[in-house]
């Protein structure tokens, strides 16, 4: 029997850096933002339900779009929590009885079929798979305008979704964070916490995620340019 995997596409987010309009419902050719990823999703075989983590918000016109733009794999949109992590937790804890999660930013709409392919290909066999890219720029450690150090570059990835995980580990590393009043950045981190080893799939410099406004420019720019046929 094939192993189920639930895919999480998270938008309870606030966007306070994008600014007062929600981002992920800015018009991209015609469509809301979200509709991108979530059609991507909606593409990928493996995937057998999404559910979407909303803010209370936007949660009814969601739902309304999702049955007319007539998805078939969208189990349910839930309530988010107030910081990410919390946000995923909540959608972790509404369904169980699947073997693995795909956990990807409602916020990154160029994610592809292919890269989500990769990744939960490499997944079933590691059990915890992140997504990222190497990093172009030198990082430094800076306290008070101050240089402390400068990070060996050769090392040092930035870190996107989609991630990738057994449901009973990401569960229990979310578990362990609540117990310790952890927060972390992103959901491999949790799954390091328990010392449990996560590996990295190569993933696009084009899946950005939408956090100001140039950002939006960019994905516009590709949207409109054939970037996602
Ligand atoms: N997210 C979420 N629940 C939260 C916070 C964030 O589901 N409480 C989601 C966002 O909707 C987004 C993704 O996590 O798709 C990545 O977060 P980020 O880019 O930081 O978005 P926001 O938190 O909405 O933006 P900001 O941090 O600027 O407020
Ligand atoms: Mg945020």
């Amino acid at each position: 029997m094939g192993k189920k995997i639930l895919g999480i596409l998270l938008a309870a987010g606030k966007g306070e850096r994008f600014g007062e309009e929600d981002k992920l419902l800015q018009d991209l050719m015609g469509k809301p933002v979200i509709y991108y990823p979530l059609s991507t999703l909606e593409k990928v075989d493996e995937i057998d339900e999404i559910v979407i983590v909303s803010n209370k918000e936007k949660e009814n016109l969601l739902k309304n779009l999702i049955k007319e733009w007539n998805f078939k794999k969208v189990r349910n949109v839930i309530e988010g929590g107030k910081e990410r992590q919390d946000s995923v937790y909540n959608a972790l804890k509404t369904f169980s009885s699947y073997d693995y999660v795909l956990i990807h930013d409602g916020a990154r709409p160029l994610i592809k079929e292919d890269l989500i392919k990769r990744v939960i290909q490499e997944g079933l066999e590691k059990k915890a798979i992140i997504s990222g890219i190497p990093v172009k720029d030198t990082i430094k450690l800076i306290s008070a305008m101050r240089v402390e150090r400068t990070l060996p570059r050769e090392k040092l990835w930035q870190i996107q979704t989609p991630q990738f995980f057994e449901y009973s580990l990401i569960l229990k590393a979310h578990d362990k964070a609540k117990e310790d009043e952890f927060y972390g950045t992103d959901d491999g981190i949790l799954v390091e916490r328990l010392n449990y080893p996560v590996y990295v799939v190569e993933g696009e410099w084009w899946n950005v995620k939408i956090t100001t406004k140039e950002d939006l420019f960019l994905v516009r720019w590709l949207v409109e340019r054939g970037f996602l046929k």
